[in-house]
């Protein structure tokens, strides 16, 4: 698995400041304990539940407009407090029942606190949107101590990922 941050511009960088390295902690962390998790049902015998991953950070101008929306000051010290999903992970299941595992095993992960889970797979949007989404905080540590950190995450299948990216595309066209 890649633990490699997502590509960010100078605008992320600008916008999110010192934040943004937190950001991308978060995300590394939580891709290194999904990898562990993987290896571990794996030698256990088990099938690994997840093909594979996509993260992102939230792009300086889609923050701006959340902000905007929701009625919060347009800061970073404010997108940390009041927007949840500015680090997100995406993790794409080979079959349907691959994602309720992917979720048990996350549950159970250590320090890791599950703070919403939304199930738009028994109940879709009435757009016919579908995938499993979890807001996770995860500590982030490093030499100032410890950052407790949230992280959006997307478990669906590859019909699914494939459905919501076009749908995505089409909107925003
Ligand atoms: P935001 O949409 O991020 O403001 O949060 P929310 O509170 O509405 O949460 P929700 O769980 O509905 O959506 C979070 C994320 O899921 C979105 O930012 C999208 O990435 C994805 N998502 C939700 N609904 C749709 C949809 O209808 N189509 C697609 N393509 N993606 C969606
Ligand atoms: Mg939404």
């Amino acid at each position: 698995m890649d633990y490699s941050v997502p590509e960010v511009t100078s605008a992320e960088r600008e916008f999110y400041g010192e934040n943004l390295i937190l950001l991308e902690g978060a995300i590394s962390e939580f891709l290194s304990c999904m990898d562990m998790i993987r290896r571990y049902e794996v030698q256990l015998g088990n099938r690994d539940p997840v093909a594979s991953s996509q993260t992102r950070i939230k792009s300086a101008e889609s923050m701006r407009q959340k902000l905007q929306r929701l009625a919060f000051p347009v800061t970073a010290e404010s997108a940390m407090k009041n927007v949840f999903d500015a680090a997100g992970v995406r993790l794409v299941c080979p079959f349907i029942q691959d994602i309720d595992r992917t979720a048990e095993l996350i549950r159970a992960i250590p320090g890791v606190q599950i703070q919403t889970e939304k199930d738009y797979i028994r109940s879709p949007k009435p757009n016919g949107y579908r995938s499993y989404h979890m807001i996770v905080e995860i500590p982030v540590f490093f030499a100032k101590g410890k950052t407790p950190m949230r992280v959006e995450l997307q478990i669906r299948t590859n019909g699914m990922d494939f459905w919501a990216t076009l749908e995505h595309q089409l909107r925003y066209k």
